[in-house]
């Protein structure tokens, strides 16, 4: 039986931070012994809002290095840069020949992201979700972990696999494209802002203090984590809805430092944050330094980090070509290759 599949992946727009780690590459590093693991730096996806062509390559080039450094294994693997595989644009380009426009017009990430972009929003942000149903269905994955917000991006590439492709080009017993699952593991799926527990950390927020990020030197994660949103209450708790910053910096620390909930809600139970603070602060320092010492090494080594890009690629690019010929010709399109 060959191993279940999973893919993923990341965009490299500004530094990874403890979100993306907890909800998403974290659970790709847990996976990589019992799945065939595909991890891809979505640098295409990266350009759906204004960037800067100076540091896309250096962005998407520390991203992959992020990724190793976390524990993604290039031996146990395959870790990859999606623009490397023409596959991914034009497997996008079928499917939105099939994909309604109110399907993407619906999507919250959009109607986010759009306002932001005032009279300026491009086709390309509108066709985000498409790209990341083309990269999930290229390569026939069963499992997708991801952090909770993309949860409504996979059931659209659900949906197009199954009534959009499947449904009018194949047939019952001979689907042309695999139906992924979602795997949003409950802790981490969510980490909230340093500085609002309401909303999420994110790499577009314009204020530095409400992300930690994975490169982040000791002292600043101290800094960030001192300035941290509170509330005036004595004790800590999960799960009070008023209390949205304890919640957040309490799965943290639960998280971080390894003990698990129960462990921690006794531990602070009575604890104010004085005591807290610093915690949490050792803990993030702790959990990140073996990350951060790994991703100066792989950035001290260029050819290494190629070759292992190198080696992604190929066995991606096979993969992804061979699902490729199979959408062509259910779609009608004689196999040129
Ligand atoms: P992005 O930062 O939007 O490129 O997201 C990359 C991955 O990290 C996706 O799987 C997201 O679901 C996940 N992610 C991003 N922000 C958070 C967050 N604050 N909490 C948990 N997961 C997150
Ligand atoms: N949209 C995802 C995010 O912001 C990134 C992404 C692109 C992705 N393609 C993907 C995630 C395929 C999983 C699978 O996080």
């Amino acid at each position: 039986m060959p191993r279940p599949r999973v893919l993923s992946g990341v965009q490299p727009t500004g530094a990874l931070h403890l979100g993306n780690w907890l909800g998403a590459i974290r659970n790709w590093v847990d996976l990589q012994d019992s799945h065939d693991t595909f991890v891809c730096v979505v640098d295409l996806h990266a350009i759906t809002v204004p960037h800067d062509p100076s540091s896309l390559a250096d962005d998407t080039r520390t991203t992959a290095a992020s990724y190793l450094a976390c524990g993604m294994d290039p031996n146990r693997c395959s870790v990859f840069i999606q623009s490397q595989i023409a596959a991914h644009s034009e497997l996008c380009w079928l499917l939105n020949c099939v994909t309604p426009l109110n399907w993407l017009e619906r999507m919250i990430q959009f109607k986010e992201k759009s306002v932001k972009q005032g009279d300026n929003v491009s086709v390309g942000l509108l066709d985000y979700p498409v790209l990341m149903a083309a990269d999930i269905l290229l390569y026939d994955a069963d499992l997708v972990p991801v952090g909770e917000d993309q949860k409504q991006h996979l059931e659209l590439a659900r949906d197009i696999a199954q009534q959009r492709i499947n449904a009018r080009f194949g047939t019952e017993d001979n689907p042309v494209l695999k139906v992924p699952e979602p795997l949003i593991l409950k802790e981490g799926a969510r980490v909230m802002s340093l500085t609002d527990g309401r909303s999420k950390m994110s790499k577009s927020d314009p204020n530095e203090g409400s992300r930690i990020t994975l490169l982040d030197p000791p002292e600043l994660i101290t800094k960030k984590i001192k300035r941290a949103k509170t509330d005036p209450l004595m004790g800590l708790e999960f799960g009070n809805p008023e209390r949205p910053e304890t919640d957040n910096l309490l799965g943290l620390y639960a998280i971080l430092s390894g003990k698990g909930r129960t462990a921690v809600a006794q531990e602070c139970a009575e604890m104010g944050w004085g005591r807290f603070k610093p915690l949490l602060a050792e803990a993030a320092v702790a959990a990140l330094e073996p990350i951060q010492a790994r991703h100066r090494e792989l950035m001290a080594d260029p050819a290494e980090l190629d070759n292992v890009l190198a080696v992604g690629r190929d066995r991606a690019e096979a993969v992804a070509v061979s699902t490729l010929d199979r959408v062509r010709s259910a779609m009608g399109f004689p196999l040129s290759r």
